[in-house]
């Protein structure tokens, strides 16, 4: 791809600037989830790839702009200098994408075409040659130079380091990696052989993913080459789901049968309650606290085809009884709030938004939501508690809490600790049976 036009016509001039300008609300403190949320449709994709990439190479990037500017040049210079250089350093790693002067034209015209980079356009255009030169050296070496280009915050790695010494570097090297596209079959609508037949006809390759941690998944299908959803046959009318492999195992522990009373307390935006609904006909509660991300659950239920009379969603707040009917329930799936340290490839701004104390709060929050939904299953139900984390905190140490604190709990296998890998994000389940009265 050597032509100026990114795939979507949006000039990768104005790519580089809107890009430039989302990361700059990022370290601002924004998620770019939300950032990239109010961007037109024509500009998400190129912005969401040039600024997924962008942080994903953020200490490469640095190390660069260091190396050639002696003096730290302003913010906006500098995240556009990032957008630019991860877009030489993402054609390393694939060896295709856009013609090394197409990104330095592009860059300056972004610096000309912005106000506050306009007086940088030399400056930018000098680093960028320099740049381009020591990528294209880089690259004929046999070795990649840092093997963790992406940023994360020294406690991240301390905790990493200390609880998974011998694979922790692993466990980064692959987070910065970009996340392969992963579907799941609407079983209501057709099995994986039948949906992979119609992406066939449609010239889109998929291969099955068999089985995540020793769970079987019947759904999955893996697209090495990502296609936007709008290509996916029947994606409209709900044959078919974007969900990480690893997140599909949920709905499979859970187990779901038909007419069960099954409660999903932290809902939003409505994956896995999807999922369950898709395996069995059950009566479900969707339970969600956030309004805005409730609205979600609704949209994604009707896409798929799976709103009736037994399906709620539910405002409120999982570790209070307010919202609660007092009927108990048969299976609760708690995919808790978490620090989402398991799911860095595909929001990379995570690593730059969480805060140490984060996660010692976020313990607490999943505790109280654990301990009131416990109090809400019947006698002999399940109750699967998640999280998309990899920190011993949000995951095992909840586990061996929760079992000690509760004499009616019976653990029952599980995966527990699932790291990132590459079909799957890193996700903790543990799976709790309780006792008859
Ligand atoms: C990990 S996400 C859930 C993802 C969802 N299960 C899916 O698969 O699509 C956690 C959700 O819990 C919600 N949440 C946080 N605290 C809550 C609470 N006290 N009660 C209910 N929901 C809560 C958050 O707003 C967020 O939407």
């Amino acid at each position: 791809m050597t032509d100026q036009k990114t795939p979507h016509s949006l000039p990768l001039s104005e790519a580089i600037t809107i890009s430039a300008q989302a990361i700059g609300e990022v370290m601002a403190g924004r998620s770019l989830t939300e950032v990239l949320d109010q961007l037109d449709a024509h500009e998400r994709p190129i912005v969401q790839s040039l600024t997924f990439d962008a942080l994903r190479k953020w200490v490469r990037s640095h190390e660069f702009i260091q190396q050639f500017i002696p003096k730290t040049p302003p913010l906006e210079v500098e995240y556009l200098l990032s957008v630019a250089i991860a877009l030489f350093l993402q054609n390393g790693a694939e060896g295709k994408g856009y013609a090394a002067h197409t990104i330095v034209d592009q860059a300056v015209k972004a610096c000309s075409e912005y106000e506050p980079t306009m007086y940088a356009k030399g400056l930018v255009n000098a680093v960028l040659r320099k740049v381009s030169l020591a990528v294209q050296a880089e690259n004929e070496k046999p070795y990649p130079p840092d093997p963790i280009p992406m940023f994360f915050p020294p406690w991240w790695r301390a905790s990493l380091k200390r609880n998974y010494s011998k694979v922790w570097q692993a466990m980064l090297i692959q987070q910065a990696q970009r996340a392969p596209l992963i579907l799941r079959v609407n079983a209501k609508q057709h099995t994986r052989e039948e949906y992979q037949d119609l992406l066939q006809q449609a010239g889109i390759a998929s291969e099955p993913i068999g089985e995540i941690a020793g769970i079987a998944l019947n759904s999955a299908l893996l697209l090495r080459e990502p296609v936007p959803v709008s290509d996916l046959p029947g994606f409209y009318s709900g044959a078919v789901s974007v969900q990480d492999a690893g997140a599909q195992i949920a709905a499979v522990l859970l187990d779901p049968q038909p007419g069960e009373r099954i409660l999903d307390s932290c809902a939003a935006p409505g994956g896995k309650t999807a999922h369950i609904l898709e395996l069995a006909e059950c009566e479900m509660i969707a339970l969600e606290l956030d309004g805005e991300r409730l609205g979600k659950i609704g949209g994604n239920l009707d896409r798929l085809r799976l709103q009736s009379d037994s399906v709620q969603v539910v405002r409120g707040d999982a570790s209070k009884a307010a919202w609660w009917d007092g009927k108990p329930f048969d299976k609760i799936l708690l995919d808790a709030p978490c620090s989402a340290s398991g799911i860095v490839a595909r929001h990379p701004d995570i690593p730059f938004l969480r805060r140490e104390a984060d996660i010692k709060a976020l313990q607490l929050r999943q505790r109280a939501i654990v301990e009131q939904s416990w109090k809400m299953l019947k006698p002999g139900g399940t109750l699967l508690y998640v999280t998309c984390s990899v920190f011993p905190e949000e995951g095992e140490e909840q586990a061996i809490w929760f079992a000690a604190e509760h004499a009616d709990a019976l653990r029952l296998s599980a995966p527990g600790q699932i790291l990132p890998a590459e079909l799957n994000d890193g996700f903790y389940y543990a799976l709790f049976k309780k006792n008859g009265p």
